[in-house]
């Protein structure tokens, strides 16, 4: 059923402390629980608790019988309760059976497994009765108990106590105990058998923290990226939001089993190992560079998420945009920001354009939902970090920290709303309350304009308007505040004469810059100043004109990409021919390819199949977009093909570093050995083996290995099965293994269907299952078939049980089939229709209810 936000209510009672006692054993677990509780609302009190069995219930020393209580639906209901309550639990919890990968489970198998939690968003009810919702506040105590098997039990905080259970030499405990008041949610324990690496960080205020970095033992080589990451997240936050670390100890673990990248627990993260392992002969450029993202992603939140928390689930951007926004940030002071902001975009337009254009748009703020885990969306996490940079933008850098100072100062130890956000942001321009309007708007802003030069005036007019289509369920959408980047470039000496941030926050606006000697090529939406989708009236020379005079790298990278959707959507509005694209890309990359390799390689990039499709919204022919796509990659592998030899040469490979420079070079090398390879330049395939076989690091390894997988090179599967031999031992490489399959050019539904009976694919592994899924969704005309959709609901099936939260994630990408051309249409629907009569979990259900609402 569903919750909506205009019900909230405050909860009755509040949690001052509550205290663990969990006991793992052989074949289940035991929690006690002791809850002291006070009144602050009229109204009952309300526990909520799945997959428990409850053993035993008692209120300020009294058993509760049965009829003393209410139990239904989730829900533990006692009436009339007191003001002050003791509440003491008992539950049995089974953790070895919990696929799910929610609340306590065990991850691994056989004699190689370990206990981990994970309690975002409401998986706190599986491990015991509480009221389990972010606005409720506690300190906890956390008693762990194992099997000495399990050296090392871990919680939040500070350690109190450890020994040895008396009377059972064979089993021993830790007690825990966290000074901060903090919702369930951020609640986590750790039962393994795991190595550590340690290190100290001294924070501003000279806090002494000590850093400690928790994977098995075979991994623990691996950590030492992540550690760095930590320390540098650590110093920036200090620095750029005057936010230093409040306790004495810092504790990631890396679990191989878990649905998500990684959670930001009190004091004890617990990772993804995709997210946290990294060295460079297992892990690519791109892997240990979002490796370092994510550190930082979840220590931001000690601030932005858990000292200053979400009043409810409907407020998770509150969180996660300001969040997504601090990780960006940190990464663009890492590298070069206008690399930065490319990847960030291009995600923004592949993912979240795709989402707010079909059936499962939402506002970044939803108003409703039935399963909030259907939530952690694009729309929530990225376009959530576009309003805050909207607004961080508009403020400029001086009162955008007096408004996060502000909002740091006022709210800390609290748990909020957006609207609170916005009013702390607010204290030095009141017009930011008005950027409300973009959480509660689904939809993504069409910004069209035109510009008009008047020679006598020596003035220019811009003309810009804005419509955001009607999502149905939603109230006719208003214009949005808008800011809008704007330079305009002389067209003789190519220089910027003009320079303005434009806010367009009507329906249709006009800007007048004065002073204009001849009429320019504008520059628009410069380093992608707000989540629109932009309609100028351009000629293509304007474009190749900015690619080349265009500051900003993040800008010239833009137009490549309008350059390219005008070519291969045509047909669909726009009418371009590539001439002008590939003679401007031949032009610019010689020298960008020797001033800056890693922005040369994005100017090559040309949108993924699937990336396309998203801007289609109707009668949409995957096999058409393919070959248009394919050819247009042809034709800029011939064009330039006189270049990728010497290019080649200018890149060679070197010992591994880690710097931005030598980083830049692999990506380089890597695109235009594709690039040779598909322009069958001579030698070509020659240097794909070379590059694999002398690789330095996995970059330059895995580069070449796709490269060969793609061009069906002779003997691309004997470097296949060298290369699962040299890595058999890990996982995560084996991951790359599958994927690169799985997402080849030429992939079929037969290859699929192997891989997914291979001996080393494995159900219960999230990564796993996304190495061979997601990677086949990459491919649309396989994707979009029946053998293909087949496959691709039957997976979901059979998840939709064991883990409902990883079922629903991959059936949304199923949801853009109402754009299919037919016969493709209809066949999708059916087989959503056949999904919908086999699905149990609610996860599931509200994903396809949503998603064949489009019909
Ligand atoms: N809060 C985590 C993060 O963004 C994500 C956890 C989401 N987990 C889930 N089951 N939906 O860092
Ligand atoms: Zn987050």
């Amino acid at each position: 059923h569903k919750i909506n936000l205009k019900d909230y209510q405050k909860p009755s009672f509040d949690v001052v402390t509550v205290d663990l006692d969990i006991k793992l054993f052989e074949a289940y677990a035991q929690v006690d629980s002791t809850l002291q509780m006070v009144r602050q609302a009229a109204g009952d009190l309300v526990l909520f608790g799945e997959d428990l069995e409850l053993l035993a219930i008692s209120m300020n020393g009294d058993q509760l019988a049965i009829g003393d209580y209410q139990q239904e639906a989730g829900k533990l209901t006692i009436v009339n309760a007191p003001d002050q309550v003791t509440l003491e639990i008992q539950v049995r919890i089974c953790p070895q059976t919990n696929t799910a990968l929610e609340g306590f489970y065990m991850a691994g198998s056989g004699d190689d497994t370990m206990f981990v939690t994970q309690c975002e968003p409401e998986g706190f009810r599986k491990i015991t009765f509480y009221p389990d919702r972010p606005d409720v506040l506690a300190i906890f105590t956390t008693r762990l108990e194992a099997d000495k098997r399990y050296p090392t039990l871990l919680a939040n905080g500070n350690l109190v106590e450890a020994g040895e259970v008396a009377d059972e030499p064979s089993r021993h405990y830790a007690i825990w105990h966290d000074p901060t008041n903090k919702p369930s949610y951020l609640f986590a324990c750790v039962v393994a058998d795991l190595d550590v690496l340690t290190d100290v960080y001294t924070t501003s205020e000279g806090r002494e923290v000590a850093l400690e970095l928790y994977a098995k033992s075979a991994d623990i080589d691996k950590c030492n990226v992540g550690m760095q990451a930590l320390k540098d997240a650590m110093e920036w936050d200090e620095v750029n939001y005057g936010r230093a670390y409040d306790l004495d100890r810092y504790m990631i673990v890396a679990v191989s089993q878990f649905n998500m990248g990684a959670m930001e627990n009190k004091g004890l993260n617990i990772f993804n190992t995709a997210c946290v392992l990294s060295s460079p002969e297992t892990t690519t450029d791109a892997r240990s560079f979002s490796v370092k993202a994510i550190i930082a992603h979840e220590y931001f939140h000690n601030w932005t998420g858990n000292r200053i928390t979400c009043r409810d689930w409907f407020q998770l951007c509150l969180k996660e945009g300001f969040t997504v926004y601090r990780d960006q940030s940190f990464s663009a002071d890492q590298q070069s920001s206008a690399v930065q902001r490319i990847d960030d975009v291009a995600t923004l337009r592949a993912h979240q354009f795709s989402e707010d254009a079909g059936p499962l748009a939402h506002p970044v703020r939803p108003e409703s939902f039935v399963e909030i885990n259907n939530f952690y969306t694009t729309t929530v996490y990225e376009k959530g970090a576009e309003i805050v940079r909207m607004i961080a933008n508009t403020l400029g850098p001086v009162d955008f920290r007096k408004g996060t100072d502000e909002y740091f100062r006022r709210y800390d130890g609290q748990a909020v709303t957006v609207e609170d956000f916005l009013s702390a942001l607010s204290i030095t321009d009141d017009k930011i309350e008005e950027f409300i309007d973009w959480y509660r708007q689904p939809g993504t802003p069409v910004v069209s304009g035109h510009q008009d030069y008047d020679d006598a005036a020596q003035t220019l007019t811009i003309t810009l308007s804005q419509q955001t289509r009607h999502v149905s369920g939603f109230e006719a959408p208003k214009p949005l505040p808008i800011p809008v980047a704007t330079a305009l470039f002389d067209k003789d000496s190519g220089d910027i004469v003009a320079e303005r941030m434009l806010l367009l926050d009507q329906a249709t606006q006009t800007f007048v810059f004065e002073g204009v000697a001849s009429d320019p090529v504008v520059s628009l939406l410069r380093d992608f100043s707000a989540p629109v989708q932009l309609n100028y009236d351009y000629q293509d020379e304007d474009l190749a004109f900015l690619l080349k005079h265009e500051t900003n790298g993040f800008n010239r990278w833009q137009v490549t990409q309008m350059l390219v959707n005008r070519i291969l959507l045509q047909g669909q509005g726009i009418k371009s021919s590539p001439d002008i694209y590939l003679q401007a890309l031949a032009q610019t990359l010689p020298a960008l390819a020797a001033d800056d390799a890693m922005l040369a390689a994005r100017l090559l990039d040309i949108p993924s199949a699937q990336e396309l499709a998203s801007a289609i919204h109707k009668d949409y022919d995957p096999e058409l977009i393919k070959a248009k796509r394919d050819s247009l990659y042809q034709q800029v592998a011939d064009t330039l093909q006189d270049q990728w030899a010497e290019l080649y040469k200018k890149l060679p490979m070197q010992p591994y570093d880690d710097s931005a420079d030598a980083r830049g070079t692999r990506a380089l090398r890597n695109i235009v050995l594709d690039m040779a390879l598909t322009a069958n330049v001579k030698g070509a395939v020659e240097w794909a083996q070379q590059q694999y076989d002398n690789a330095s690091c996995m970059t330059e390894r895995f580069g070449a290995l796709k490269a060969m997988v793609n061009h069906q090179v002779a003997n691309a599967s004997e470097y296949l099965t060298d290369f699962y031999t040299r890595f058999q031992a890990n996982d995560l490489v084996i991951d790359l293994w599958f994927s690169v399959q799985a997402s080849a050019d030429n992939v079929s539904t037969d290859v699929i269907q192997a891989l997914l009976e291979h001996e080393d694919f494995d159900w219960n592994t999230p990564n796993r299952v996304r190495s061979v899924i997601s990677a086949f969704s990459s491919q649309p005309t396989v994707l979009w078939t029946q053998e293909g959709l087949d496959i691709y609901t039957s997976v979901i099936k059979k998840l939709d049980d064991a883990n409902p939260v990883l079922a629903s994630r991959l059936l949304q990408v199923l949801a853009r089939w109402n754009t299919l051309a037919e016969p493709r249409r209809q066949m999708a629907h059916d087989k959503l229709v056949d999904l919908q009569k086999h699905a149990a979990s609610k996860h599931v259900l509200e994903s396809l209810d949503s998603v064949l609402k489009a019909a």
